[in-house]
């Protein structure tokens, strides 16, 4: 899960490369390397963490590079140390390769050049590629990638240099996105795991296919196909949107995102509300009317909070449009057995659109001949490219590796995309009408809680001496619970479990005692009597409790020793309000313990990797 960068072209290599990095740093922040063929003489720099520590590294040395290739590392085979950081090499130094993916018989294949007397310098498995390319090379390199793909199994994108080809970087992938952008006049050319990193380039754009061989050259980029054969490829332009890095006077990126949410929700509901005010629309959805009616079943795909957002829309679909719905975590979805009818509304939720679990979900979807409707933040991303049909979420760029204003944008999309299909079959005007006219307020209540985030700063000071936190909550909360855990765990480093209120008693409730808070969800009034019941029960074995509970909800503030006040509204919506008072939660926790909040350890933006 790490991201690739090339440059070859008139422009000093090592600037187009520490940008492109930047831009691709979501992918990834263990370690950062460059390797460049300097006058003939292959040069290699890596330095453990983020890109601008390399950055200030090179910035020190007097580089005139003639070509370079970069990397930003998140580490899986091998600890984050310099050792292990990307470019790899092989013995004899000949080679610098970067690479993306996991090489799945690594270890067989490491034993195996071992026994030849290769000696290795890395735990990782991108260093086996390198070595075995030096293996196979007898003067013809692409001839020596060519028999190594052969050779590996797994998913992956690599670009290499070899210090007998100056004039060249070799370029090759599987399963994995690979970019390619060039100037019309050759002057120039890219290669990045993520268009989006060609930003200020403009440049024609192709994408490498499984086990295409790229050899770029300094005015020329010629392709073999996996037989080694010569092919042409289609190119697009790609406008790759410039971003504002700016943290507009915010101490995180994340607070920042999670204040912008009264306008990134109200986005979504311009975009896809209809004018009638009754209705959405949708004409991004692959299917004629016909086909819309005829479905009967609903499949959602995620990871993470994309996938907390399916969970929450399976009740959506249900109750508005009445059609039996479920969500899938997408790694566990790609093992089953795949019993899917044709009428099946397929949904693949992704912030970034580059989640490999997600992208294999889709792919097993898609061989069964279904549609696959994507819901994407991010432009060109390989989500877009490998749907039938994609609803962007207009959200703008999320830099926290912590997701939370993509999550609201999701869940008021797949409102609207539930009112659709309602609206198509069942649902009155009347009905319609109400529902949106709910809808609308949303983006004001949010901005009601966000007034109130210093209460929730103080409770949060409270709670922050605990070690371990358990979330509680029924129906639409318990989805809630489930990403205010998960944004707790990701951003303060402390043990959150979230579990359904009513299946407390069945076994968790053994943990409950005074040093284990319990922060009670209870917005979904449909169960609120129920969840008064399942409070008491632990509050009876002495937690502390922390609720959030609508407006005006009864009975609480006797039980409860902390209570919140979050704005009123249907069951059905009460989850994009009770969801920012779990985010504001977590961010002022992780303040009071000091955590690198924005990019927490162990964390990509982008898990690019099974
Ligand atoms: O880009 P995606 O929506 O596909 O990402 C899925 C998860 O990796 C992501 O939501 C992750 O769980 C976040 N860090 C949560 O805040």
């Amino acid at each position: 899960m790490c991201g690739i960068f090339g440059y070859i072209g008139k422009k000093d290599p090592l600037k187009v490369c520490m940008q492109g990095l930047k831009l691709l740093e979501y992918r990834g922040y263990d370690s950062a390397g460059i390797a460049a063929l300097q006058k003939g003489e292959l040069i290699t720099i890596k330095e453990v963490g983020k890109v601008s520590i390399l950055e200030e590294q090179v910035n020190q040395l007097d580089l005139q590079l003639d070509l370079a290739i970069a990397h930003t590392r998140w580490a899986t085979h091998g600890k984050p140390c310099k050792k292990n950081a990307h470019p790899h090499s092989d013995a004899q130094s000949c080679i610098a390769l970067i690479h993306n993916g996991i090489i799945e018989n690594f270890a067989s294949l490491r034993s195996k050049l071992e026994k030849k007397g290769v000696a290795f310098a890395s735990e990782t498995d991108t260093e086996v590629i390198a070595q075995l390319i030096a293996d196979h090379y007898k003067g013809d390199l692409l001839s020596s990638v060519h028999t190594t793909l052969s050779e590996l199994k797994g998913s992956f994108a690599i670009a290499l240099i070899h210090k007998n080809h100056p004039d060249t970087i070799v370029a090759t992938s599987r399963d994995n996105p690979l970019a390619i952008g060039f100037s019309n006049d050759l002057s120039e050319t890219i290669i990045s795991s993520d268009p989006n990193a060609f930003l200020g380039h403009n440049l024609n754009v192709f994408y490498l296919k499984d086990d295409e061989i790229a050899l770029v050259g300094r005015d020329s980029i010629e392709i073999y196909d996996k037989r080694k054969k010569k092919i042409e490829k289609k190119t697009e332009k790609i406008q790759a949107e410039s971003i504002s890095f700016s943290k507009e006077g915010f101490e995180h990126y994340l607070l920042k995102e999670i204040c912008e949410q009264p306008f990134t929700v109200q986005k979504v509901l311009v975009e896809n509300l209809a004018e009638n005010g009754t209705d959405a629309h949708f004409p991004q959805l692959p299917f004629s009317s016909r086909e819309l009616k005829k479905i009967d079943r609903v499949l959602i795909v995620g990871c993470g909070t994309s996938w907390h957002a399916g969970s929450i829309a399976v009740s959506l679909f249900e109750e508005m449009a009445k059609i039996p719905a479920s969500c899938e975590i997408a790694s566990e979805f790609r093992y089953k057995p795949p019993l899917l009818s044709s009428n099946t509304l397929a949904i693949a939720i992704s912030q970034s659109g580059e989640t490999a679990d997600t992208l294999g979900a889709v792919r097993k979807i898609r061989e069964r001949g279904i549609k696959v409707v994507g819901i994407c933040n991010v432009k060109n991303s390989s989500l877009t490219r490998e749907v039938d049909g994609c609803i962007y979420l207009h959200a703008g760029p999320e830099f926290s590796v912590c997701s939370t204003k993509a999550f609201t944008s999701q869940l008021t999309l797949l409102s609207l995309i539930a009112l659709f299909l309602a609206r198509s079959r069942k649902m009155s005007e009347e009905e319609g009408e109400v529902f949106v006219s709910e809808l609308k307020k949303i983006p004001q209540k949010i901005d009601e809680v966000l007034k109130r985030s210093s209460e929730i700063e103080l409770l949060a000071k409270k709670y922050s001496h605990f070690q371990n936190f358990f979330f509680l909550g029924r129906r639409m909360m318990f989805p809630i619970c489930q990403e205010a855990a998960l944004k707790l765990k990701e951003i303060s480093y402390l043990n959150a479990c979230a579990y359904p209120a009513g299946e407390m008693k069945h076994g968790p409730i053994a943990l409950i005692s005074p040093t284990l808070p319990v922060i009670a969800f209870c917005q979904n009034e449909q169960t609120y009597e129920k969840m008064i019941s399942n409070i008491m029960e632990v509050k009876a074995r002495g937690a502390p409790i922390l609720a959030f509970a609508s407006q005006g909800a009864k009975g609480l503030s006797s039980i409860a020793d902390d209570l919140f006040f979050l704005p009123s509204c249907p069951d059905l919506l009460s989850p994009l309000i009770s969801t920012v008072a779990g985010q504001l939660f977590a961010y002022f926790i992780a303040k009071v313990i000091g955590t690198d909040i924005d990019k927490p350890r162990n964390l990509a933006k982008s898990v690019t990797v099974e």
